[in-house]
């Protein structure tokens, strides 16, 4: 078996995640490697939302029964445990949502709203960049429609990381918001975020980041980064689908107005106008997402007593090792850095003129499930002139045989192709 310094104790971790055992196409063992789409679930969360449902399941902060204490309770300690999990100053500053994408429209449509300084008019620009996920454009494009601000991008290198050679062109003192992702979950470039926030700050604009593939994978640090809001998902760092996060600086929180209106996020109401509840209930519009937001305390439990810094070493020597591993095949391009350098664990390739799909099809034949297609990042498809990817990702429980059965397929899928 292939050992690589830096590698965490997999065949105990494995042993948390029962769907890893599974066999798949008459017992074809399944080798995991979509985890950039969603991540696999370990026992302990399981447990958690088990027992959540079984013992505490009701509305939170409406009642004063037992199980809507509890249930508010093991809600608002799921806060707790996120804040602390990406060094948050405060719990309140901390916005559940129900995905990434929601957490990054939110911005957008506060920004719409909001009065001077933060607001988005004609006379401002937002600036994006060419490797975002459709999730990170397509609030921008709605916002510059509505608003008329101009919509402005940072293109890419060759080599797949962002050119910033025009960063004072790009960012300048009429923009308003940066937005962009931390780690791209198509070319798996992790972008220098210093720079960019440096630039930002010079010219008063805000920083929105993307973290949704770093969140899961490195240590992230919310005071660190200096960025004004961070947004990630729970089901892409072993938590369930259906919650996101935003973390937002507490007193844009407070001025900024709320997208959605609702339950949960007033102080009073009368008919002819509302006054809000203080973030972040102002932006938990309705019932929120209870037993998700639970889900993924446990989860980020389940991460922090392994470790955010073992898990990226881990991560950094299995995409060490999967690069190396897949530049050995004949015709195949890796879409991006082609080092393990500034990088994270999503790895994309063409393989010469195999269709990613007719790969993915024959790749899953042998038990092995990357994800194929633009990867809701379309413009990075265009901007390399290829229709599609193929794209393998890693995560703590993967292991160097997996990238090596995954060669093995990709050999078998070159045979079959001729
Ligand atoms: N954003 C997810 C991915 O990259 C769905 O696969």
């Amino acid at each position: 078996m292939t050992q690589l310094p830096g590698l965490l104790d997999t065949e105990a971790i494995r042993k948390d995640f029962p769907i890893l055992d599974r066999t798949i196409h008459d017992g074809k063992k399944l080798v995991y490697l979509d985890n950039a789409a969603t991540s696999q679930t370990p026992r302990q969360v399981l447990d958690v939302l088990n027992e959540y449902y079984e013992k505490h399941n009701a509305n939170v902060h409406r009642g004063v029964h037992v199980l809507a204490e509890e249930a508010t309770a093991l809600y608002e300690g799921a806060r707790d445990k996120v804040a602390a999990f990406i060094n948050a100053p405060s719990r309140d500053e901390v916005i559940f949502t129900k995905n990434a994408s929601e957490s990054l429209n939110l911005v957008a449509n506060m920004l719409g709203w909001a009065d001077e300084p933060y607001r988005v008019d004609h006379e401002t620009e937002i600036v994006i960049t060419e490797m975002e996920h459709h999730s990170n454009i397509v609030p921008w494009q709605l916002l510059s429609q509505r608003t008329g601000a101009k919509l402005k991008w940072f293109g890419l290198t060759d080599d797949g990381r962002l050119d910033l050679s025009n960063i004072d062109e790009i960012i300048t003192e009429k923009t308003k918001i940066v937005s962009f992702v931390l780690v791209s979950n198509i070319l798996g470039t992790q972008n220098p975020v210093e720079a960019i926030v440096r630039r930002a700050q010079e010219v008063g604009a805000l920083v929105l980041i993307d973290a949704s593939q770093a969140a899961p994978h490195m240590p992230l640090d919310v005071q660190a980064l200096q960025a004004d809001f961070v947004a990630f998902t729970g089901h892409k760092m072993l938590g369930p689908t259906g919650i996101g996060v935003l973390w937002g600086r507490q007193e844009l929180l407070e001025d900024l107005p709320p997208f959605l209106g609702g339950g949960e996020m007033i102080e009073t109401v009368s008919m002819s106008s509302s006054t809000y509840a203080p973030a972040p209930h102002k932006f938990e519009a309705g019932t929120p997402p209870v037993s998700q937001a639970v889900g993924l305390g446990a989860a980020v439990d389940y991460l922090s007593a392994i470790g955010m810094d073992k898990i990226a070493a881990h991560e950094h020597a299995i995409t060490e090792y999967a690069v190396k591993r897949l530049l050995e095949v004949p015709d195949l391009r890796i879409i991006g850095p082609t080092t393990a350098e500034d990088r994270g664990a999503a790895i994309s390739f063409a393989l010469g003129d195999i269709h990613p799909h007719d790969v993915g099809q024959v790749l899953d034949e042998e038990g092995i499930a990357v994800r194929v297609g633009h990867h809701c990042a379309r413009p990075v498809c265009l901007r390399y002139g290829i229709p599609a990817t193929t794209r393998a990702s890693f995560y703590l429980y993967s292991t160097p045989g997996e990238i090596d059965a995954l060669i093995d397929g990709l050999e078998h899928v070159r045979n079959f192709f001729g």
